[in-house]
């Protein structure tokens, strides 16, 4: 039985529990296994995301192959999402393959067409019970110099978040208050003033992206302000890596990968741990 599910149940009872889903960005069939082992041993609810790249890489089929059997073998929601995803053809495939959440990404259009577009993935999605995020407004902008123009371009602007949901009838929406994809240089700022209108005048759930190296306690904050979706990538990748290094420089003669993988997932698997209790959806399943 395919018990893959879509992220409409589980962000919807995040919202109403007031926590948020991990969404952990996963690569191959390691970093699938440390994150559902975790995610399962903390009775948490997962998101496995997939950049197009990631899907690239590892093959569609393969990664929800992978995710199929943890789905079957766990007793928690686990959801495979495709993140970041621009071609709506290449959405449209994967939930031809029984992907059953995505995220079409059209931030970089113009506010017409990103709606266009989002309509358009979203009526596709919705034949297939699968569930849309989008993104309105551009991630970036934690600079402490960004004058207030340039954020406000930037930036969510809450009423638009409100028309954009209402005409695409997007299933949550990813918002633009000061996070950033990757490393930041100084500590971000996040704008939660923003975030409490949107949250306001928004009925659906709220995702952050870019939540690695944002401190434990802004990311707090935000999940208590309406955020139920936490994208965390780069915090998981450095970690392992890290690690795998290491191994190598103490045996540099290793060539195992059961061996030399071992203490990469082990590095990880801390990581998974404390963003899961960060977004406190460990034991509500
Ligand atoms: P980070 O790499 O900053 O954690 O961003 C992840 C993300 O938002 C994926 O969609």
């Amino acid at each position: 039985m395919d018990k893959i599910v879509s992220t409409r149940e589980m962000l919807l009872k995040a919202q109403r529990e007031g926590y948020a889903v991990p969404a952990f960005n996963i690569h191959n069939l390691e970093t699938v296994q440390v994150v559902v082992d975790t995610a399962m041993e903390m009775k948490s609810p997962v998101i496995l995301a997939g950049t197009p790249s990631t899907i690239d890489y590892a093959g569609g089929e393969y990664i929800k192959a992978i995710a199929e059997v943890a789905a079957n073998k766990y007793n928690i929601p686990i959801a495979i999402h495709l993140d970041h995803f621009e071609e709506i053809d290449e959405i449209k495939k994967y939930i031809d393959n029984g992907f059953k959440s995505c995220m079409i990404d059209a931030s970089k259009e113009k506010y017409e067409k990103n709606i266009e577009i989002v309509k358009e993935v979203v009526e596709y999605a919705h034949r297939y019970d699968t569930t849309v995020e989008a993104e309105l407004g551009k991630l970036g902008g934690q600079e402490d110099d960004l004058v207030v123009d340039e954020k406000d371009a930037m930036y969510t602007n809450p009423d638009d978040a409100v028309d954009f949901v209402n005409k695409t009838g997007v299933d949550s929406l990813a918002v633009a208050i000061g996070t950033a994809h990757g490393l930041y240089k100084g500590e971000p700022k996040l704008d939660f003033e923003r975030l409490k209108e949107i949250r306001s005048k928004v009925s659906v759930p709220l995702v952050l992206h870019g939540a690695s190296n944002v401190p434990d306690e802004l990311v707090k904050e935000a999940i208590s302000l309406g955020i139920c979706k936490v994208n965390v990538a780069t915090d998981l990748k450095i970690p392992f890596s890290d690690a795998v290094k290491e191994f190598f420089k103490e045996n540099p003669d290793a060539n195992d990968p059961r061996k030399y993988m071992t203490p990469g997932k082990k590095a990880m698997k801390e990581i998974v741990k404390h963003k899961i209790e960060v977004c406190g959806s460990a034991n509500r399943y």
